[in-house]
Parts: structure tokens; sequence; C-alpha cells
């Protein structure tokens, strides 16, 4: 069944995907390649807030990073291997404790599942590029070769051109690692058109018509036998090598035409043997090796664009998916972003897993689908981890474990303001803030928004309450997301509080607003405050870090 999950792969992995249920897993974990690259090594420096973008791909040794690391080096449950374990230790000798640390981390963690999870006729492609790819190789070789798996490729994927006039080589190509989980992998090769425009100097012209042409001769002098002899004047060991096929071969060839004999006193002049069949150029295929220069990245004009960074190229995808999987296989994206596997897989009529940490690449996903394939076909996508109407909204906040009535007020708040807003973890005397999030009031100044989600019994005196709340949060405004329609007198109770002035929008906002759950999921009422790319991507790490208990 085709599923869309919102939420952290590795939780989702780990509690939802069974042993050996997937036939191809594609990965294009983010990283910051932009990011100087002594920086990310030595871990010095500051991050450049411009670079942050509709996820945050920075990765910080923060608690996540030291609970993931401990766990591999515990291996309580015996999940990673020896190798990946003493890699990790040595990495973390070499590199210290850092972004990089981190990054691989994460990676050692979720890969080990992708591993576990992968059919032994699977294979994994993971996507990177040359600044990480090296040490993403040892883990790769770690965890799949050190249980059957196979190293398969490194493939080069010319995605732009030379442009930079740094002092170094441009850098044009991605890195595409090829692994599988055991030797009984399914490949089927690929052919492709050859490149019209570099013929090939082995043809010849016979009248009009051209044809391939093939030596007739091997690397290496024979003394002995006929391999080594004079045929119709011509010796190969003259220049070191031998006939290639017996002499009874050529002369039958001879007969049919098939030797070209060279004019006399022409260079190269020695007899070839030619095909039986002319050459056409439109009809060349060649086999599809590892260095790929024929797709192109997604340009600002492209029509498969949908403005999500770091898109991919669904060619890309659908040729990875056509070699490695066949009809109705299982194809596992576990950082789906805006869903090119997804998009790809189903073209090809394959099976597709997706899995994405914030709601808006999930968002991304469904608005995809249902542009390519129709909303009856997207409204079939089993999507876990989002509600995505009433029915479903209602369900999660009604849900009596509290972890997932929790989950409820986080999917509302971040749905609400697009993944903006900090989750409060904190029980106490804050319990009645579930989010916080930040929004510029100048270049260099921002304020504070506060959100209450209640899933039942509003009534006028949360407005009050959420008053108080202001003040002690110092917050400019402050948001109440109700599942239930709010009263007359709470409307008026909100109002009451006054007005914000934003001076860089040049506009009023309420202090304090009342928005319900049923104008956001059916019609996308959304926070329209802008804010700073600096605060989004601390927010965005939070995020990232906050998503472990998700409502299956
Ligand atoms: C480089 S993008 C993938 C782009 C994708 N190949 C495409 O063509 O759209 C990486 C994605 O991984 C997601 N991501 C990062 N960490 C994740 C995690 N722990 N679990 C699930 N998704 C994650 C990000 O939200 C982002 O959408």
């Amino acid at each position: 069944m085709n599923t869309l999950y919102y939420g952290d792969n590795l939780d989702i992995l780990r509690k939802k995907i069974k042993d050996e249920t997937v036939d191809l897993c594609y990965i294009d974990p983010p990283f910051n390649s932009k990011r100087d690259y002594n920086q990310i090594y030595n871990n010095v420096g500051t991050e450049d807030p411009a670079q942050a973008q509709a996820f945050t791909d920075t990765w910080v040794w923060d608690s996540i990073a030291v609970a993931g690391f401990q766990e591999i080096l515990d291996n309580a449950y015996g999940r990673f291997t020896h190798q990946a374990v003493d890699l990790l230790k040595t990495l973390h000798a070499v590199l210290g404790e850092g972004s990089l640390l981190a990054y691989l981390t994460s990676l050692t963690l979720r890969l080990t599942e992708i591993q576990r999870v992968l059919k032994p006729t699977g294979c994994l492609y993971l996507h990177c590029d040359p600044t990480a790819s090296h040490y993403l190789k040892l883990i790769l070789d770690a965890i799949f070769c050190a249980q059957g798996g196979d190293y398969l490729n490194e493939i080069i994927w010319k995605r732009t051109n030379a442009r930079s006039t740094e002092r170094r080589w441009p850098r044009v190509h991605d890195v595409i690692f090829y692994y599988s989980k055991s030797s009984k992998f399914n490949f089927l090769p690929l052919k492709v058109a050859a490149d019209k425009a570099k013929l090939p100097h082995t043809l010849i012209t016979v009248g009009s018509i051209k044809y391939q042409t093939y030596d007739l001769t091997g690397a290496g002098v024979t003394q002995d036998g006929e391999s080594g002899q004079t045929w119709k004047g011509f010796n190969p060991s003259t220049f070191g090598r031998h006939w290639a096929n017996s002499e009874a071969q050529r002369e039958e060839w001879d007969a049919k035409g098939l030797i070209h004999w060279a004019k006399a006193g022409t260079a190269g002049g020695f007899p070839r043997r030619r095909d039986e069949n002319p050459f056409i150029p439109e009809e060349r295929q060649v086999t599809m090796a590892d260095v790929w220069t024929d797709v192109d990245r997604i340009n600002q004009s492209a029509k498969e664009r949908l403005g999500y960074p770091t898109q991919k190229p669904l060619a890309l995808l659908e040729r990875i998916i056509m070699a490695s999987s066949g009809d109705g296989d299982v194809v596992l994206d576990a950082y789906c972003g805006c869903g090119t596997t997804i998009d790809a897989a189903q073209r090809l009529k394959r099976k597709w897993i997706g899995m994405d940490i914030t709601y808006q690449s999930t968002a991304v996903v469904l608005r995809r689908l249902e542009k390519t394939y129709g909303k009856a076909f997207a409204e079939k996508v089993v999507q876990s981890g989002i509600p995505k109407d009433m029915k479903s909204a209602i369900a999660l906040a009604h849900k009596k474990d509290d972890r997932l009535r929790k989950e409820f007020e986080k999917w509302a708040v971040l749905t609400y303001t697009n993944n903006r807003a900090i989750i409060n973890e904190k029980k106490g005397a804050d319990a009645g803030i579930d989010a916080r999030a930040y929004f510029m009031t100048g270049k260099t100044d921002n304020a504070k928004i506060i959100f209450q989600v209640k899933s039942g019994g509003v009534k006028r005196g949360d407005i009050a309450t959420l008053r108080g709340d202001m003040a002690r949060e110092k917050a400019a405004l402050a948001v109440l997301i109700t599942l239930e329609d709010p009263s007359a007198p709470m409307l008026r109770e909100a109002k009451s509080a006054g007005q914000y002035r934003h001076e860089t929008m040049g506009r009023e906002y309420d202090q304090i607003s009342i928005v319900t759950v049923q104008e956001i999921v059916e019609q996308g009422k959304r926070l329209d405050i802008p804010m700073s790319l600096e605060v989004l991507a601390e927010v965005q790490r939070a995020i990232e870090s906050k998503q472990s208990d998700l409502p299956f």
C-alpha cells in the first residue's frame, strides 16, 4: 500500500517497517555542502542563516546527536555491526563532536534500519555529494558489506555546468552510492541512445552506406600455429598482435564480403571485419555506465519544478527505479522531500513508501500527486501521522493516549505555522503554552507569538488565561487554536485585547486571535506573518529534534 509518513524516519522505520519488506531504497539526506568545508571538518565558525531553506540541513552536536552516538556505542540491542561501532568511535576521535559527526551518527542509525528493511534481493542508492561522500562510503561499507552486502557503484551525476571562479575546479557533480543487501540483488542494465555527434572512428563507408568494423587481431604475438601466420599478405605480429579468429573463419567472412580491405597504400590499411547490417546512428545504443551526464538538474524553467530547494529530477529517479526494481516492487524513500522518488515510482507502477520529517514536505508531496494523478488518487494515499480532514483531526485529538493528544497540539500548531513554531515540551508554570514562534519586526529584531491548542471545553476564561500567558512570556501576539467553535463572548474577549501594529508589514494584527481546526484543515488557514530565516532555521531544528512520538 502506498504510504506517506510524516515524522522522523528513524522512528517510522523502527516502528512501522518490517524486516525484509522493501525492494529498493533511494535516499537523499540533507547536507549543506555550500558551507565551508574546513568549517564542517574542524567545527569552527558560525552558520550562515541565509542558507537556511525549507528544511534545516544543518547538523548540530546536540542531545539528539549525543543520544544517537551513545546508542551506537552501547549497541544494547545488537542493531549495529561491530564495524559500524568501531568506525563511529574512530570518527569521534578524528572529527571531534561537531556537525559532521552529528550528521554521520544520524546516518549510521538510519542506514542500519534501511539495511534491515531491505529484502535480500534489495539494494540502496544513497545520494550525496563529495563533501561527505568519503565518510558515507565508510559507513555504508561497515553496515552493508559487513552483513553480506556489496558496494556496487559510485555513480557520478553531472548535475550542473562549470561556473565557479573560485581557486579550485568547479564542482559540478553529485555522488550516488549503490549497495546491495546480498549477492541476490536484481539489476537490469539500461541502454541509452548513443551520442549521435560522436560517431565511432571504426566506421567505413561503402557507396553511401556506413558500416561498423571490428579488429581482426588480438593483443600479443603468438609464435606457434596459424594465429601468428601471414594471411593474404598481412602479418599482425609485425605490430605486436596475432589473428583473433581462425583462418577458416576469416575465409568465410571474406567469401561473404565481410572483410574490409583498405586501399593499398592507405594508412591503417590492415583488413577488418565489417558488420552485415548498415550502421544507423539514430538506432545506436550504449549500455549506461556509472557517469551520468545526460540528466539535467531542475533549473528555473524546468517544467517539473515545484520550488522545493533540493528537488531532484524525475529522470534520475526513473533510471534508478527502472534498473533496480520491477513492476509492483516496493520502493522506499526515507527522506522524500517533495516526492520525486514517489512520483517516479508511481509512474513506473511500483508501490512506494515516503517519509519526511516536515509537514511542509508531505503537504508538497500530496499536492504533487494530486496534480499528476488526480484528486481521487491523492485521497487514496495512506497518510500516517497526518490528519487531513476534520474527522481525522478529531480522532487524533480524542485519542485516549496522552502522548497522542500532545501530538494533536503539535500537528495543529505546526500546520497552522507551516512548521515554523517551536513546540513547548515543558510541563509546569508555562504548561498552558503549546508553542512559540518568532517573527521579524525589523532587520535585527524579532517578536514572539505564543500558541495554545484546545481540543475541547473552550470557554471565555481561556482568553483571560492567554492574556496572562502573553504578559508572562512578553509575547506580542497570541493564537488560540480550537477544535470546537468559539462562543460569541470568547470572540468579543479576544477582540478586546486590541491590535498589534507590525511596522515592517505596515499592518495591524489582532493581539489575540482564535483559529479553528476546521479553518486550518478545510480552508487552509495559515499564519501570515513572515519570519526571519535565522529564526526559521532555529525553529526547524527544534521541530526536527522533537518529533519522536508520532501518532501512528
Ligand atoms: C535533500 S531533501 C530530499 C529531496 C528529495 N530527493 C526530492 O527530490 O524532493 C531531504 C529531505 O529529508 C527530510 N528529512 C531530514 N531529516 C529527516 C528525518 N530524520 N526523517 C525524515 N525526513 C527527514 C527533509 O525534511 C527534506 O525534505
